[in-house]
């Protein structure tokens, strides 16, 4: 049975296209800075993302504990939103590889200047130091909702006023551009330090960035190292994120029209509450009046793959290897499931 896979934009195989530029690709030895292809690719995503230098890194795990690593010290505090990839899914590697802690700002993943200002620590001794403030845009665990553009200048600006770093962790910045209309440069803007994803939205099969100033990418490079991120003829990887970048950006309109669809016919359906008007770019949020295992379990047996990621919410993510017709299939068999898990 042919599955449709929607638990995560990170389930895409890369396309044949892909895989030929990637078998095609010029490489080198990338530790001693040799490889051209991860050299162009460094290259075109800083102009993508406007900063002066970017470092390929083998997720974006590695981005975003980049980011903290060159603007933090052991014992420092990191301002961000609720349910941030950093605090909440990074195996605590803020804590175990920079020594930091993490400080909430604001409900529901995104804060303005004032909430970011309540969570910086005073400046006696005996508070852990704040030094940097993460967003993440989009936001993941709200629905990929995009941050609103003037609150994030605001909370940068302020950021910057009370002498902190700010790092924006843009695994879905694709997504959120294309929803917006506002490019990527223009959104990352605000920001000292920007992460970015090529294996989720774009489809690449690994691969993220960390962007920023040439002298916090050449620290960054060191950190890599240091953690056995150093990789070799890693061109053949490159090649593939750039492909995706020239190719699956403009198309991520598709997946949100698809996400709009899957969350249009999954409001009609009885036992499921969507909020589509919420519904910004590729990720649904289905808060059902089952048990959300039960409903994932329905679901698998019947062809649909989605994650519970509460005790009645459900997740859905589209992406390049999810169709509209595969979204109409999801629509019939999620209500089905949704129907018959209930007393579960
Ligand atoms: C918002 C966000 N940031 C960072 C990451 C981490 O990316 P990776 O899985 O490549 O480490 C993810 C992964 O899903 C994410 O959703």
């Amino acid at each position: 049975m042919r599955m449709i896979d929607l638990r995560s934009d990170t389930a895409t195989r890369p396309t044949p296209a892909m895989r030929e530029a990637m078998a095609r690709a010029e490489v080198g030895d990338d530790v001693l800075g040799e490889d051209p292809t991860v050299r162009d690719l460094e290259e075109e995503t800083a102009r993508i993302v406007g900063k002066e230098a970017a470092l390929f890194v083998s997720s974006g795990t590695m981005g975003n504990q980049l980011a903290i690593a060159t603007q933090t010290r052991p014992g420092d505090e990191v301002v961000g939103g609720e349910g941030a990839h950093p605090v909440l899914y990074e195996s605590a590697a803020g804590a175990a590889l920079s020594g930091v802690q993490f400080q909430v700002a604001g409900r529901g993943g995104f804060f303005n200047a004032d909430d970011l200002e309540a969570s910086v620590q005073p400046p006696q001794y005996w508070h852990p130091r704040t030094s940097l403030v993460a967003l993440e845009n989009t936001h993941n665990r709200a629905g990929g909702r995009v941050w609103p553009a003037q609150m994030a200048v605001a909370v940068a600006e302020r950021a910057h006023a009370l002498g902190l770093s700010v790092h924006l962790d843009g695994a879905r910045i694709w997504n959120g551009s294309v929803a917006s209309g506002i490019d990527v440069a223009t959104m990352c803007l605000p920001f000292d330090t920007v992460s970015v994803c090529f294996s989720k939205g774009l489809g690449a099969p690994v691969g993220s960035a960390f962007c920023g100033s040439r002298a916090a990418v050449e620290q960054a490079r060191r950190f890599r190292k240091r953690w056995g991120g150093g990789m070799r003829q890693v061109g053949i990887l490159a090649a593939g994120a750039l492909y995706a970048l020239a190719h699956h950006r403009a198309r991520l309109a598709d997946d949100h029209a698809n996400a709009r669809a899957l969350a249009e016919g999954l409001a009609k359906t009885q036992r499921a509450r969507v909020e589509v008007q919420g519904v910004e770019t590729n990720i649904v949020n289905i808060d059902v009046q089952a048990s959300a295992q039960a409903v994932s379990a329905k679901a698998r047996t019947m062809g649909v793959l989605l994650q519970a990621t509460g005790p009645s919410r459900l997740r859905a993510v589209t992406h390049l290897d999810v169709s509209r017709t595969d979204i109409e299939t999801a629509v019939e068999l999620l209500g089905r499931a949704i129907s018959s898990a209930r007393g579960e």
